[in-house]
């Protein structure tokens, strides 16, 4: 059996093959098909991007249908279970998993470029003292290109290694800045003894202590969730990231944009939402109300639904089981049972099955990190740290590939055709 598709188009009777390469056809291939010379030829009409493959991509597979995660072949289960972050980091970026001596190398690069230049941190200085922290984040990224010129070289092979460190090791800086300046607390330098999130813990949580010793379960809690926040293949922020960079901005900037798409409550910032919906539900007895309201379309579940995965996000199972451990040291949040009461309520209700809204990533990390001492501002934030792995790995294949060129949709023009210019005094007056 040939690997094509035939069309035949109605309107003109005319019947077409095109090649099918890995379950897809080429979107240019429909351009032959016209009803006329003149006729531009035929597109595909996808808003939001529900049905178009953009790239093909070697870093992260996502099977919606069965709930299964990969990153570069190995499933998210069992890195949660055996990696640390910086180790996944690594696999994403450079395609395996590395040895001892590499893995050691990796690390002490990265420590090496925790710090922030001393400009920067006035910089940041400068927001207001509410000034929401993702906000914060993306505008620190973005201004990083200023202090690097050498990052407009994308094409650099060895710039791009350098800039690949540098954002990997200042996430977590910048976020823990982004937090002090919310709370007025000075800065914290890094400390270099400590794992990355065992840092990151201190350069947001050290007071007056000598020397900050991160509670292990917390920061191995934390590590699991960078873990599965680091990549999502062609997600919202990931296609932004990719599209910024197709114009050859260099990978500040176009993390500043990806940052900024993964703000968006529909996004990253369902996490933060989801702990706002499970505060003002207020208590298990009240969820039944609320799913009522839902179902009227008034308001939408936070950390609900997803666009690939239709059985379950295998992320949230995860992360349901880490929030056992870190309520453990913590002690429960009252809030747990509102949620728990909420995903059973729902798991029973034909209405969100019938739609496949389960709990995504969002809807139990935010608990978590409430439970770790974050204020819900700092949830995106806490999501893009780990993410910034992912979108530079993506960044990286989109510029390496030769297929890729300037992203630059089409349209469907459905606007006024031309007409000329109507002189004010000649206009229809306004009611
Ligand atoms: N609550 C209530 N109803 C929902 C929800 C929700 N969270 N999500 C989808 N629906 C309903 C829609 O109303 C729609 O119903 P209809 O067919 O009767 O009109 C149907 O389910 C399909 O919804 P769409 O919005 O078309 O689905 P889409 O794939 O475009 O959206 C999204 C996916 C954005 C994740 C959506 O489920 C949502 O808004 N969820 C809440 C926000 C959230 O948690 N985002 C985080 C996603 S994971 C991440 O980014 C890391």
């Amino acid at each position: 059996m040939a690997d094509t598709l035939t069309i035949t188009d109605n309107r003109t009777g005319r019947r077409y093959e095109v090649p099918v390469a890995a379950g897809a056809i080429r979107a240019l291939d429909l351009r032959q098909i016209r009803t006329a010379p003149d006729d531009p030829g035929l597109v595909s009409y996808d808003p939001g991007f529900q049905n178009t493959a953009a790239c093909r991509s070697r870093i992260t597979y996502v099977d919606g249908a069965r709930g299964e995660l990969l990153y570069r072949g190995y499933p998210i289960e069992q890195l949660a279970e055996h990696s640390t972050f910086l180790e996944t980091a690594y696999l994403l970026l450079a395609g395996e998993l590395p040895g001892a001596d590499t893995l050691r190398a990796w690390t002490r690069e990265i420590v090496h470029h925790e710090m922030l230049h001393v400009k920067v941190k006035t910089l940041m200085g400068g927001f207001h003292d509410d000034a929401h922290p993702m906000g914060i984040f993306l505008s620190t990224m973005g201004a990083l290109a200023t202090f690097y010129p050498d990052a407009r070289d994308v094409f650099d092979e060895g710039s791009r290694r350098l800039q690949i460190l540098r954002i990997v090791a200042k996430a977590p800086t910048i976020a823990a800045c982004a937090y002090r300046h919310l709370r007025g607390l000075p800065y914290v330098d890094p400390d270099n003894t400590l794992s990355y999130t065992g840092n990151f813990l201190n350069m947001l949580f050290r007071m007056t202590e000598v020397k900050y010793q991160p509670h292990a379960v917390l920061e191995r809690a934390l590590d699991v969730l960078f873990i599965l926040h680091a990549d999502h293949e062609q997600n919202c922020s990931t296609s932004t990231m990719r599209a910024i960079g197709s114009a050859h901005a260099d990978p500040y900037t176009a993390l500043a944009g990806a940052a900024g798409a993964l703000s968006g409550p529909l996004h990253g910032g369902a996490n933060e939402a989801a702990l706002r919906m499970l505060a003002e539900i207020g208590s298990p007895a009240r969820v039944p109300a609320f799913l009522r309201r839902v179902k009227t379309g008034d308001v939408r579940l936070a950390g609900f639904g997803h666009r690939i995965y239709t059985v379950c996000d295998p992320r949230a199972a995860i992360i349901k089981r880490m929030a056992d451990l870190v309520f453990a040291v913590t002690g429960t949040d009252p809030l747990l049972e509102v949620a728990l009461e909420l995903e059973r309520l729902a798991g029973e209700d034909d209405y969100f099955v019938s739609r496949h809204l389960y709990p995504n990533v969002d809807f139990y990390s935010g608990l978590i990190y409430q439970a770790m001492g974050f204020p819900p501002e700092m949830f995106p934030v806490l999501f893009a740290v780990p993410r910034t792995v992912g979108w530079l790995a993506q960044w990286e294949e989109m510029l390496l590939d030769p297929e890729q060129r300037i992203a630059r949709p089409r349209q469907v023009y459905t606007g006024a055709a031309r007409r000329d210019y109507v002189p004010r005094d000649k206009r229809k007056q306004e009611a």
